[in-house]
This record gives C-alpha cells, sequence and structure tokens, in this order.
C-alpha cells in the first residue's frame, strides 16, 4: 500500500538570518528580489500540496525556480526553514538523522538526471544497490533486482556491465534501483532529461505503464512543459520559489492561473492534450444522442475527436454512462487548437469575463 505525501507551507531560505526572511515573506514585508539583494536567496516560498498514492505529480519550472530544493526537502535531504513534509502519516521534519535515514532507505527512492551507475558491478549489483545499504540478504536482493530490471524492460542484461549499456538502459538501471528497494515514494529529479528525445518518450511511457501496475507515490521534476503534460496527472508550476498554479495539463492548458502560465503553453500541441472534456459544450446537453451517430466519451482524445467530427454530420455528443453531457460543435474544435483570441468560430462558445474560453471539468 502506497502512502500520500502532503508538503505543508514549505520555505526553504538560504542565507542570513532565514527565519526573519520567512517571516518577511510571509507577512509581505520583503519580496524575493528585495531579499537577494541582501544576500538571501528564498529558494521555496509557501509550498504547499499533497500527492495521492498512484498519482505521478510533476514540478515544472524554469532553471533556477527552486524545483530541486524541494524534492530535497521531500526527502529530508534538506530541513525547511518553515513548514512541514508528511508520508506515511510521519511527519518527516521532526525526525532525527537517524530517524531520517531510516525512512530514506525503505521508504523513499531518488532517481537523478546523471545516474551514477557502479562501472565495477553488474547491471544486476546496480540495481540491488538500494537492497544492499538495507542489509538485504545476496539471494533476495538478486531476485528483487532481476523483478526490477525486468519491470524496466531489461531482463537479459542482469550480467552485464553499464558500459555495454546505452545512455537510455542506463538510465533505467537507475529507475530498476529506485523500483527494487520497494520504496512507496519515487522522487525523479529532471531523471530523463539527459537522454536522447525518442529515448526520452520511450522512457516516459515506460514510466506510466509502471506506474499503472505499481501506483507509487511519485514526484517527477522537470523543465519541460511537454514532458510535464504527457507524465503529470497534476502539475505544479513553479516561478521564482513559488508555485504559481496546481492544476492537470488541461486545466494549465485551458486555464493558465496568469500570463507567465500562459506563456509557458503556448508552443504545446493541444491535440495531445485536450480531450473531449476539456473542449466540450457542457451547457447543451442535445438529443444528438438519439441518432446512430458515432459519439465521443470524456476522455476521448482531442485527434480521436477530430475524426469522429469529420464524420458525423452534426455536433459530436459526448456521451458518460449512457448520459450525452456534452456536445463539441467542429467550429469548437478549430477554436481549441490555436490562439483562442484570434480563433474564428469560438464566439458562440461560453466566455467568463475575462475572454477566456470556460471549459468545465
Ligand atoms: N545550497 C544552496 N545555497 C545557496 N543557494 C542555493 C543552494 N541551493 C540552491 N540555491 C539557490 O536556490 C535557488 C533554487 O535552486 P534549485 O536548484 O532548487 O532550482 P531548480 O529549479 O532545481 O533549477 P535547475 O532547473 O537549474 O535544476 C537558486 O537561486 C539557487 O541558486
Ligand atoms: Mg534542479
Amino acid at each position: 500500500m502506497s502512502s500520500r505525501l502532503e508538503a505543508e507551507h514549505l520555505f526553504k531560505v538560504f542565507g542570513r538570518r532565514p527565519d526573519q526572511a520567512v517571516e518577511r515573506l510571509r507577512t509581505n514585508t520583503a519580496d524575493r528580489e528585495e531579499l537577494r539583494s541582501d544576500g538571501v536567496t528564498a529558494a521555496v516560498i509557501d509550498a504547499s500540496f499533497s500527492v495521492e498514492p498512484g498519482e505521478i505529480f510533476v514540478v515544472m519550472g524554469l532553471s533556477g525556480s527552486g524545483k530541486s530544493t524541494l524534492l530535497r526537502m521531500l526527502n529530508g535531504l534538506l530541513e525547511p526553514t518553515a513548514g512541514h513534509v508528511r508520508f506515511d502519516g510521519q511527519d518527516l521534519t521532526g525526525l532525527s538523522g537517524r530517524e531520517l535515514r531510516d525512512v530514506r532507505s525503505r521508504k523513499i527512492s531518488m532517481v537523478f538526471q546523471h545516474f551514477a551507475l557502479f562501472p565495477h558491478r553488474s547491471v544486476r549489483d546496480n540495481a540491488a544497490y538500494g537492497l544492499e545499504v538495507q542489509g538485504v540478504p545476496r539471494a533476495e536482493r538478486e531476485r528483487r533486482a532481476d523483478e526490477a530490471l525486468a519491470l524496466c524492460g531489461l531482463a537479459g542484461w542482469e550480467d552485464s556491465w553499464p558500459d555495454e549499456l546505452s545512455g537510455g538502459m542506463q538510465q533505467r538501471v537507475g529507475l530498476a534501483r529506485a523500483l527494487a528497494t520497494d520504496a512507496d515514494l519515487l522522487l525523479m529529479d529532471e531523471s530523463f532529461s539527459a537522454l536522447d528525445p525518442l529515448i526520452r518518450r520511450d522512457m516516459q511511457d515506460q514510466l506510466i505503464e509502471l506506474q499503472k501496475k505499481l501506483k507509487k507515490t511519485i514526484v517527477f521534476i522537470t523543465h519541460d512543459l511537454n514532458e510535464a503534460m504527457r507524465l503529470g496527472d497534476r502539475i505544479a508550476v513553479m516561478r521564482d520559489g513559488r508555485i504559481v498554479q496546481i492544476g492537470t495539463a488541461q486545466d494549465i492548458l485551458i486555464r493558465p492561473a496568469n500570463d507567465y502560465v500562459a506563456s509557458f503553453t503556448q508552443d504545446v500541441d493541444r491535440s495531445r492534450v485536450l480531450t473531449a472534456q476539456a473542449v466540450m459544450d457542457s451547457e447543451v446537453r442535445g438529443d444528438e444522442a438519439d441518432c446512430a451517430c458515432e459519439t465521443a466519451t470524456p476522455g476521448t482524445s482531442f485527434t480521436d475527436l477530430c475524426a469522429i467530427s469529420a464524420r458525423v454530420p452534426h455536433p459530436v455528443a459526448v456521451v458518460d454512462d449512457g448520459d450525452v453531457v456534452g456536445v463539441v460543435p467542429r467550429q469548437r474544435l478549430v477554436g481549441f487548437l490555436g490562439d483562442e483570441e484570434a480563433a474564428p468560430g469560438v464566439c458562440d462558445s461560453p466566455r467568463d469575463k475575462g475572454g477566456k474560453v470556460m471549459a468545465r471539468a
């Protein structure tokens, strides 16, 4: 059984008098820039979220936005200046060094960008490393390492040396090492960023597949929005130490919290992210389902929706559990693909006062 991870008002300040800096940030008597001119870095400011078992929670942000600092507080490598981290009902912030090391070795695994494999150990012994640290007997750790390697698509490579493997395969050994320990919490910091695009895509797919089986609690850090949207059940967008939005890929695409988030999403291929649920007009619950035409479900991908729309002579009905929950007129599809202000055909879609197309979840 995996466990829930909770971050509660986390702050990390580097420099002089960190507690005082937190107080000034809390009371709005100083901002990050003012602190910086005093030589103080507020790396993480008031971060709160919870991650459910089985979820991939992605933290996305530019270089220096505080992602790694946040992650290091989650596994106790860095002590928060203020706030709490709870995992499996336990407050990690209150633990002694020794208790923390114990929790880290049993419950939490990290996968880094440049995963350091031991060159003079076999692939199996590399994958078994975390178990060795835990003192698991050899036969058992080899069995579990082999299982984890198989999960990561490396069956047959157990007795090879790291330098016989490609970069992508080496990264998978890193992932296998993390999985072999049975840790519930998997923390991944830019784990796929050093890989070639195709291999990277492959690893993303593999992680999604693995997660369906393993249902770990995963926090994945990336500065790549496309990766965030592919992997994340939810995404936290960080800017200058603060989380500025938490939401699904669709939320972030359709309802960016501010111009900063919106500017990030400009280059995203919307057709890959959006589903019928996000683009449908749920005000209209027409009787199109009465005809024998093809319908969509809320989860139908945008691309499939376009194909259905091309075959159906009227708006596509979105059907959930036998009920029509919305419709998608063809011009609405066009509107969602481009810049919504400029796109023709979305004039008939409901808009909020800010002029954004409203999509109801
Ligand atoms: N040990 C430290 N001492 C002082 N400042 C630090 C320390 N660690 C991080 N910082 C600062 O905190 C801020 C956030 O850094 P962090 O490494 O968390 O960012 P990041 O989002 O992971 O960036 P990247 O994408 O480049 O990895 C940066 O301004 C960084 O310089
Ligand atoms: Mg980092």
